[in-house]
Parts: C-alpha cells; structure tokens; sequence
C-alpha cells in the first residue's frame, strides 16, 4: 500500500468514510439516500462530498433538471379548452361566424379574441373573409380531434407534480405551448450525482474502519484517561483554507501611526495646525520674501473664503516686517524691499507643515521637541509621483547647544526606526542655515529618491520669534516613504481605495511576516 494512500486514509473524515461506503453499495445514490441510508444530514452529505471531489477521491456532478407544469391560465385551458378550440367548437357547428359576435358565440373573453383568430389562422382552422369567420378543411378535420398542443395540456393536467421530459410525439406540442404566453410553469431542479474516481477505488481496495473519531478532547476525556484509547483523526495541515481578508487601517494610516509613534517615543510632543493659515505664517515668519516664487499662484492655493487671515501679535510683525527689509539686528542686511502686511494677511491652503514649527517656537519657550504630521497642499498637476495635497512630518529641536549634528543624528534615528537607510545632500531653504535634504537610494531604479528638507533655523526667523536658542527643523514627506514601502509605482494608488490591492496588502504593519 503505497505511503500516500495511507495517508489519504487516516485523515478521511468519517462522514467521508461513510459516503464512499454507500457510493460503493449503492453507486447511483442520490444525495437524499445517502443521507436516508448512513443516518447523515442532506449538509453533511455534500460538505463530505464536496471534500472527497477535491482530493480526487470521487467526481461529483451537478445536474440541472427542468420541471414544466401548468400555470393556472393553463390548468384553465386544459380543463376548458384553448380559445381557438372554443371557436372551433362553434365553426364545427355553424360553418361561420361574423367576426363581431366572435366572443359571445365562442364564450371567450373580448381580451382573447385577438389571440383566439392568431391562432386559428396559424392552425389554419378558420379564414377570415370580409368579417367572417369560415371554417377550413383542416378545421373541419380537428373538429373532432386533439392537436398535439393540446395533448400536451392533457399530459401536464394528468401530472400535476411536473414533467420533466416529453415524450417524441409531445415534443412538437411542447414547442408550440412554450410559445404561448402564461401556460406553462418553468421550475428548475438541481441534483447531484457521484462517481467513484480511481483512487476511491484504491482506497476502497485497502479497506477502512468506520470509527467514531474524536474532534475535540473535553475535560472528561482528560479526567477520565479516555484520551488514551480515543481514536484520532489526523490534520491535514496543508489543506487549503478560504482565505480571509480582516478589516486593517490603510496603509497611509499604519504608516502615519508608526510615524507618531517613532517621535513620541523619542520623546517629541504632537501638535497639530491648521489646514487654512495666513501667508504670514506659511511663508513670512519663515524669512520667505514676498516675491518669492513659492507663493506664486499656480505654486500656492489662495482662498476666496476666508479671503484673509488675522495677522498677529503686533510686535512680532513690526519684527518680521524689519527683518524682511533690512535684517533688523540679525547681522544680515534683510532681503531690501517693502514689506506689504496685506500680502501677509493673504489666506492659503498651507503648503508644508514649517509654520507649525514657527508658531509652536512663539508660543513655546525652549527647550522644544515638537513634531506634526499633516495634510498640505500645493498646485501641482496628478502624475505617478504628484498630488495636490499629501502629507507631512514636521520637527522641531530647539535648546542650548542644539546643533546640525543634532540634526542630522535626529532624522537618521528617525528613518531607521522606519526600516530606512538616508544620506544626507547640501539644500537650500530661505528660513535654514545649514540646509539639507535627505535621500534614500532606490536599487529598482538605480535612484537617489528626495525624502524631505531639513536645516537649522536661521536669525532671521528665530529672532522676530523671540527665541535665542538654536533650533533645527524638518519637513519630511511621508507619501513616498509609503510607496517605496509597498512598492507602489504610482502615488495616487495610496488615495484610490482599491480594494483588492488593500485586501492583499499583508495585515500587520503591511510587512510580510
Ligand atoms: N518645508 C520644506 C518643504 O516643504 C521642508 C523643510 C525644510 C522643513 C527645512 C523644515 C526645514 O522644517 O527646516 O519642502
């Protein structure tokens, strides 16, 4: 006996054992006798069935069948006669009838008439010549005689549970009755049939024990000592399992999640701005001048509604003014322009996350360790790589002695908590001195891929703040980090709730265990 077969065997379920026994007794059984002949119930039945036809044991077949019986109209029309018959009836007898008295002569409904003469002609029973009816030969001929329709109306009537095949000489008769509306009624029947396959017969050859098994051991068995001389069935360990696909956060969100918590961990504090702020403090408080190419229309969304924002506390913008004009005491000469508060009262849809730092550095005193994660926006056209809005971390370090290195050490901590290696490249930003940006090399593409910009603060953006401590600031996309993450291609893949690639995408943490 080979290994297989004998392993097939001890991990039969005994419903199977029971059904490939009937199936060898009684090889024409249908589900029901199975289920009548082992005590088994119709589910368990087809659920052993459906489990021996995957392992090649039987081949199970489905047949439909369909049912044909009367509809009420029909069981009326064989009780009654067909309303062609009716005027048949009449013709027989009269020869003719004038076409208006049709349904009172023939006692048919008006409805029917139309119908009734259809028929009449079709049969060539009846010809109408100038509003009369005659009878023809082949009229005078049925007179007396069913036509095969309507031996088809007596057949159904003498079984009234259904038919489900026609004999040859009611084939024709069938036809003609499917093409008439509301006589017959269509049921379908489905039933099942089974076939030993080779390897049922092997293993019917080998023989087995049909033997209770036990499923699941209870603290009786235990007690008792039972356990010991149970009988068990083994597992098929490799079975196939439906696959089941749990509800999980979307990727963007895992990764935000994690984002959060890395910095929380690292003992920043959250805080969170708004999606409207003012030009002031997207772009002035961050030494941006007024001309600056950044806050040109098709770079920037400007709202109609609020149109603008409040500028605030006067002092820090007589501050911020003079430092844009001429450096105020900053030991720099300012960018030499006239400062415009209107451009600042301007509203926009923040395009980076940088005035929460400045904000958070005015209403906090050092030491700082803030970070925040957000939506922004920007004017940029969809493409695989570009959306109008996506999101942000932001950082924030600001103490005695804080330093680039700092800096540098903070975001590298910070990637590779994410399962990220960067390098760091020369950047330059208005409001940072030293500017960087960070990477990642991408071996697919044989690529270095633009994270996010970071740098220390200059002067001129601390100073109006009222801080004078150093502080080193960055502004890292998050987007990417997922794509590159779950290897996705194209950006907009992260906002299309497709849900078979959200489906696939591994449970936990959307790493592959
Ligand atoms: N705001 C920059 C951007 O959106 C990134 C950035 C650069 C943020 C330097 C910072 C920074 O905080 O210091 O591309």
């Amino acid at each position: 006996m080979s290994e297989d077969i004998k392993k097939t065997i001890s991990e039969l379920h005994i419903y199977e054992k029971k059904l490939l026994k009937e199936l060898e007794a009684n090889p024409d059984a249908t589900p029901n006798r199975i289920a009548s002949n082992t005590g088994m119930d119709i589910k368990s039945v087809m659920s052993a069935a459906g489990s021996l036809a995957s392992k090649d044991i039987i081949e199970m077949r489905k047949d439909v069948q369909m049912i044909y019986s009367l509809t009420e109209d029909g069981l009326k029309y064989a009780n009654q006669g067909l309303p062609e018959r009716k005027i048949l009836n009449v013709l027989a007898e009269k020869k003719q009838i004038p076409m208006k008295d049709l349904a009172d002569e023939a006692g048919i409904d008006k409805k029917e008439t139309g119908i009734a003469l259809g028929w009449l002609r079709q049969k060539n029973w009846a010809q109408i010549d100038k509003g009369v009816i005659n009878i023809t030969d082949v009229g005078k001929d049925f007179a007396g005689k069913s036509d095969v329709d309507e031996k088809v109306l007596e057949h159904l009537k003498a079984n009234a549970d259904g038919v489900k095949l026609f004999a040859d000489d009611l084939r024709d008769g069938f036809k003609k009755l499917t093409g008439r509306k509301n006589i017959l009624n269509i049921k379908k029947e489905t039933s099942h049939s089974f076939k030993i396959l080779p390897k049922g017969e092997e293993i019917l050859n080998v023989g087995f024990e049909i033997k209770e098994q036990a499923t699941q051991l209870t603290h009786e068995h235990l007690k008792e000592g039972e356990w010991k001389s149970l009988e068990y069935r083994p597992y098929d360990i490799k079975a196939e399992a439906p696959v089941i696909f749990a509800g999980k956060k979307h990727p963007l969100r895992v990764i935000i999640d994690e984002i959060r918590e890395i910095f929380l961990n690292m003992g920043f504090s959250e805080d969170n701005g708004e999606f409207v702020e003012s030009a002031f403090w997207n772009f002035d408080s961050l030494f941006q001048p007024q001309d600056h190419a950044a806050r040109e229309m098709q770079d920037t969304f400007y709202l109609k509604n609020p149109l603008t924002c409040d500028l605030p506390d006067d002092a820090l913008v007589k501050l911020t003014a003079e430092t844009h004009e001429t450096g105020a005491d900053t030991g720099s000469i300012g960018w030499q322009y006239d400062w415009s508060e209107d451009i600042a009262r301007q509203s926009v849809l923040r395009t980076h996350t940088t005035g929460i730092s400045t904000k958070h550095l005015f209403n906090h005193e050092p030491p700082i360790k803030m970070f925040s994660v957000g939506r922004v926006f920007r004017r940029e056209t969809f493409d695989y790589k570009h959306l109008p809005e996506f999101h942000q971390v932001e950082g924030l370090v600001c103490d005695k002695g804080i330093s680039y290195q700092n800096l540098l050490g903070t975001l590298k901590e910070f990637y590779k908590k994410l399962g990220f290696e960067v390098r760091f490249r020369p950047a330059y930003f208005p409001y940072t001195y030293l500017s960087t940006e960070t990477e990642i090399y991408l071996e697919e593409k044989e690529s270095w891929i633009e994270l996010g910009g970071a740098g220390m603060f200059r002067p001129e953006v601390l100073r109006p703040l009222g801080i004078d401590q150093p502080a080193l600031a960055f502004g890292l996309g998050i987007e990417r980090l997922a794509m590159i993450r779950y290897d996705v291609e194209d950006i907009r893949m992260l906002y299309k709730s497709d849900i078979k690639w959200l489906r696939e995408l591994p449970t936990v943490n959307g790493v592959e265990l």
